[in-house]
């Protein structure tokens, strides 16, 4: 593994949201990536909380989360260089299997990418068109993950 110049360590440390993109953009592939799928967590967790009643459903939040998890999700594909598998800080990583199957974990981005397309397109008014339109975004978090993540 490369030593990482430790400004680095810190963008990693601190990767929540947007905000950190440029700093580690700059440095280091793996904690973009691991920002990238911080916003989409977060997103995803703002419209679970609705879809299961937890916070009331609001049509400008959901949409809005919608739209912050398609913009993170660009360029996801392009930050996974070689040797970089089980790298970085987290308690996940990235599967050694994204290198074995790279046009199929291609594949798995080029899917969840168009589902979040589509559910932004969508523009989800209400309870039930948010369900619909989440719903082939959640089943790629599930599929991508189950090959290519490892928890650890
Ligand atoms: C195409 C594959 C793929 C898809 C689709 C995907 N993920 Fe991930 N996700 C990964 C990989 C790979 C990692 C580990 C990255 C690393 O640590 O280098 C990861 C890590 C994460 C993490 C931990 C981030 C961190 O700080 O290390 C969260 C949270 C996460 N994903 C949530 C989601 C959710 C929610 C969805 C669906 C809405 C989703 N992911 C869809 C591949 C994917």
């Amino acid at each position: 593994m490369t030593i990482r110049p430790i400004l680095c360590v810190f963008a990693s440390l601190a990767a929540v949201g947007a905000a950190s993109f440029a700093v580690a953009e700059a440095h280091d592939p793996v904690a973009l990536r691991e920002a990238k799928m911080t916003t989409v967590g977060q997103s995803t967790q703002i419209v679970g909380d609705m879809l299961r009643g937890n916070t009331p459903f609001d049509a400008a939040a959901a949409n809005a989360a919608l739209v912050a998890m398609r913009d993170a999700a660009q360029g996801f594909g392009e930050l996974f260089p070689e040797g970089t598998e089980l790298a970085g800080s987290n308690k996940d990583a990235a599967a050694p299997a994204i290198w074995e199957n790279r046009a199929d974990f291609d594949a798995e981005i080029a899917k969840f990418d168009a589902a979040l397309e589509a559910a932004v397109a969508a523009e989800p008014q209400d309870m039930e068109a948010l369900a619909a339109a989440f719903g082939p975004v959640g089943q790629g978090c599930r599929s991508c993950h189950q090959n290519y993540r490892v928890e650890r």
